[in-house]
């Protein structure tokens, strides 16, 4: 079978292809060589239609045209009459005129000056870490420093630290229930490396996080979508995938989920634990974010109501990103395998930021407290600008994190994000938190910056949204005339 690439996954590729200067047509021929010469585009991959990624781009299409033509003569794209565009075997290693001009394109770079960046939902770490790191004992360090420093399942006492967490949490929790991991993502590659074959069959809530998709992709993994909403995951669709595709993993965030903000209702919980403890599959709960709740109640984790949960945790969002410390909790026998594998993967996290992580753990509250009100009062101000300047846009409020998945009247998302970052407003279109390059009618907005930035954002983002619809309308009438 032709490996193929979907427009959005390319448009994802492209990232930030247009840098300002020269015209569309080269900086797109530019950006796409450059995917060709680094392999993500390997040889033999056929293109969407030149008309598809126009759209998709929201450039014309003589942009896209001009650019294939280019590349067609350089000999790294080829087309065969009535059967598309392919990147040519010989592509890859094409020495072209163009290639000078690689170097000076950043792929992935800094948003332009005086443009607004909502895709970021990372927060700013809170000043009291650096304080915390001020106030190191050195005796603490001393007493480490005459150690080896080779803990693979990390140091005791933060172990202790985070199984008093979740006990706060009304999960009892076991010191040798848990891993100290470098940051949840770590602890989610290497429980699903544990636990999957390669070509296993995984159910993965949609949307979700991308960086959940790509750690599982790299291992192998066959993902299933099951829709996920203002409530979390749908326990009626988990229990008919369940039936239909018999997984060996279940994938979801039942606490501040990454794309939505949304947190799994408690009766959910128990309706979702029991399927998977009835079916005997083992689900990862990612609840990373969860300490940034900042509307209703802290609910139980999930693994209280039973079932094989493995659940990730993280200091990255209480406190800061930096630290690069995290955790998987799970029963100790299993604990004691997947150590096995942090042992082999990089002998265990760095001790210094795992002292500074426990001493950050004691001041959990504080960090909650703070997040809460920053979260909550940019949130206000966000649903205020969108419903006075978007106001066909349906978002769904979310209960924590700082993103905002919102639904607009049209699947439109990849082409609006395009004309966005062409205004100077750079958002993630829905396909980006999607397993199976769907969900092109939403978009994710991130309000991780400052206040006054999200909503300097959001005008720029109004007046983009007001010209590129007038456009895409326009062009649906006639498409169906
Ligand atoms: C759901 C989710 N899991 C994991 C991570 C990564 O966390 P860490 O920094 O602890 O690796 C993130 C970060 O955005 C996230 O949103």
């Amino acid at each position: 079978m032709t490996a193929r690439i979907g427009p959005h996954q390319l448009v994802r590729l492209l990232g930030d292809w247009v840098s300002g200067d020269g015209a569309l047509h080269d900086q797109l021929s530019v950006a796409l060589r450059r995917l060709v010469h680094a392999g993500a585009l390997p040889s033999g991959v056929r293109l969407p239609s030149e008309r598809v990624l126009a759209t998709s781009l929201n450039v014309g299409r003589r942009t896209v045209e001009v650019a294939f033509d280019s590349l067609r003569f350089e000999g790294i794209f080829k087309s065969r009459r009535g059967d598309g565009t392919y990147v040519s075997v010989a592509g890859r290693h094409a020495v072209t005129r163009g290639d000078d001009r690689l170097s000076t394109f950043a792929l992935t770079g800094r948003p332009h000056s005086g443009s607004f960046d909502l895709r970021s939902a990372a927060l700013p770490g809170l000043p009291f870490v650096a304080e915390e790191v001020a106030r190191l004992d050195p005796g603490v360090l001393a007493q480490q420093v005459h150690l080896h420093g080779y803990q693979p399942a990390g140091l005791y006492e933060l172990r202790q630290a985070v199984a008093e967490y979740y006990d706060a949490l009304g999960l009892p929790t076991t010191t040798d229930q848990i891993l100290i991991t470098s940051g949840a993502q770590q602890a989610l590659r290497l429980t699903a490396m544990w636990l999957l074959e390669p070509g296993a069959r995984v159910l993965i809530e949609e949307p979700s996080f991308r960086g959940a998709i790509d750690v599982l992709r790299r291992l192998g993994a066959q993902l299933y979508p099951v829709p996920s909403g203002v409530d979390g995951i749908d326990a009626d669709a988990l229990s008919d995938a369940i039936g239909q595709y018999r997984p060996a993993l279940i994938v979801l965030q039942s606490t501040v989920q990454n794309p939505t903000g949304s947190v799994l209702e408690p009766s959910r919980r128990a309706s979702v634990a029991s399927l998977a403890g009835e079916a005997g599959i083992p689900l990862i709960d990612d609840i990373a974010p969860s300490d940034t709740q900042f509307d209703g109640g802290r609910p139980r984790p999930l693994a209280a109501y039973g079932g094989p949960v493995f659940t990730l945790g993280s200091t990255s969002k209480a406190f800061w990103g930096g630290l690069r410390v995290g955790w998987v909790r799970a029963d100790p026998e299993r604990i004691t395998a997947i150590t096995l594998m942090k042992s082999s993967e990089d002998l265990g996290t760095s001790v210094l930021a795992q002292i500074v992580a426990e001493r950050l753990l004691q001041r959990i509250e504080e960090a909650r407290a703070e997040r809460r009100a920053v979260l909550a009062g940019t949130w206000r101000l966000l649903r205020e600008a969108l419903n006075e300047l978007i106001p066909e846009w349906r978002l769904q409020p979310p209960r924590g994190g700082a993103s905002l998945w919102a639904q607009l009247p049209d699947p439109c998302a990849t082409a609006f994000a395009q004309r966005a970052a062409r205004k100077g407003v750079l958002v993630l279109p829905g396909p980006t938190f999607s397993s199976v390059d769907g969900l092109d009618d939403h978009l994710r907005l991130a309000f991780a910056a400052a206040p006054e930035e999200v909503i300097a954002g959001v005008e720029r983002l109004a007046e983009a949204w007001a010209s590129f619809r007038t456009r895409w309308s326009a062009r649906a009438v006639v498409k169906s005339a």
